[in-house]
């Protein structure tokens, strides 16, 4: 009996390290899409001046200190992710890419727009809508296709991780739009609602053209950025706003959850980084995480430095790595690496069903 089990142990011993090892540098491919939180530079590409990182103080502390487009003043989520699954960043911004040439979007691309959201009408004029995305990740799998064959494409695919953040800007417009008029819990329902069932059509025309491991970055503590506290008496987070975005969440993974059951998303598996939670835990104790700032802007101007853009003449903060934002809405450097850390091995309260190690070992 004793021989049994030793022999059962090291035999899943040596199946745990020979899986998890050469399955990690397996992934041939990271695609992304979404909102600003993983926009790398396609917002550059848009006419117009609004919603882009394009000037300095963003990109102070990413190599060159060149403001890339990213909404943060070094790497962000989609960059610290990549290199979590073994790439040296994020994917290059489609936008930035010769439509027609393979080699450039082989490892795969980003699509994500800051200002964007699950709903046309979210940042319309300003930044890619998720549809548009979408529309363009098919233009990829044409090209992919047409390379490589309809078989090798579908394998590359299906291997490759697909990464979104989307609904924050969303449940902005909403919120904006009461005009500080109370929101009741039906409205609030019908609202998620909405966003869920667009959603459902968007993540399974994503099925469609391959997608089948899918890392949905959740919504985040949305009431807690600088930007809103700033318009409270006393700095305080808007309940509201976490409220929808709790909300969206849940409802996000219920939704997958229901999907893949009822066979809608055949072979899909998915990743839910609970980023409501983890900026939760850092905001109620931010000393045990090493930040001495949760509350206030690093770039920016006025009340709790988030009244005024980010730009070359605002208030610049000295030791960035000390401050969980960066603007008045998105994080710093360090912050989306730490979202990124727990998203990829992080415990189930920071990840459901399972992590994104799991997921790529899968
Ligand atoms: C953005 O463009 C608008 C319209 O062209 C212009 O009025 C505004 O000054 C510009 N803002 C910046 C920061 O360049
Ligand atoms: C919520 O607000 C809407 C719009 O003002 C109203 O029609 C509805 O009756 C309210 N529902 C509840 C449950 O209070
Ligand atoms: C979301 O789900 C969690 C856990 O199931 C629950 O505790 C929480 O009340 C839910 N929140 C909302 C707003 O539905
Ligand atoms: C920064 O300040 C300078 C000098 O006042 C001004 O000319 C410039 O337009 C400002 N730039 C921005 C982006 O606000
Ligand atoms: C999780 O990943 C980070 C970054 O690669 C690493 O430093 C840490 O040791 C990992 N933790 C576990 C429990 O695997």
């Amino acid at each position: 009996m004793v021989g049994v089990n030793y022999m059962l142990i090291a035999t899943v011993l040596l199946i745990s390290t020979t899986v998890i090892i050469p399955m990690v540098d397996a992934i041939p491919a990271v695609f992304v899409f979404g909102d600003s939180i993983l926009d790398v530079g396609n917002n550059n590409f848009l006419p117009g001046n609004r919603s882009k990182a394009n000037h300095p103080f963003y990109g102070v502390d990413y190599p060159g200190r060149v403001a890339t487009g990213r909404f943060s003043n070094g790497y962000n989520g989609a960059d610290f992710l990549s290199m979590l699954v073994g790439f040296k960043q994020s994917p290059p911004p489609f936008l930035s890419v010769t439509r027609t040439r393979v080699e450039e979007m082989v490892g795969g691309l980003n699509y994500a727009s800051g200002g964007s959201g699950i709903l046309d009408v979210t940042g319309e004029n300003a930044s890619l809508s998720l549809n548009t995305q979408i529309e363009y990740l098919e233009k990829t799998v044409k090209t992919l296709k047409k390379c490589m064959g309809s078989d090798k494409a579908a394998r590359h695919m299906s291997k490759s991780i697909f990464i979104l953040s989307t609904g924050n800007n969303d449940i902005f417009g909403f919120f904006e739009a009461q005009n500080g008029e109370k929101i009741n819990s039906t409205q609030k329902d019908q609202y998620i609602n909405l966003l869920l069932s667009t959603l459902k059509t968007q993540l399974q025309r994503m099925h469609k053209l391959g997608a089948r491991k899918l890392v949905i970055v959740g919504s985040t503590t949305i009431g807690c950025v600088p930007a809103f506290r700033a318009v409270t008496p006393t700095g305080a987070c808007l309940e509201d706003l976490n409220d929808l975005s709790l909300r969206y969440n849940n409802g996000t993974v219920k939704l997958l959850d229901k999907l893949i059951s009822s066979r809608a998303l055949k072979g899909m598996r998915y990743s839910h980084a609970n980023v409501f939670a983890m900026l939760s835990d850092v905001i109620s104790d931010p000393s045990s995480f090493g930040y001495a700032k949760v509350d206030t802007a690093c770039c920016g101007g006025g009340r709790l430095n988030a009244a005024e853009s980010c730009t070359v003449n605002a208030t610049l903060c000295t030791n960035r790595n000390d401050y969980l934002f960066w603007d008045s809405v998105h994080p710093t450097q360090v912050a989306a690496d730490l979202v990124a850390t727990n998203a990829f091995n992080g415990s189930r309260r920071y990840t459901t069903p399972i992590n994104i190690q799991e997921l790529v070992t899968l």
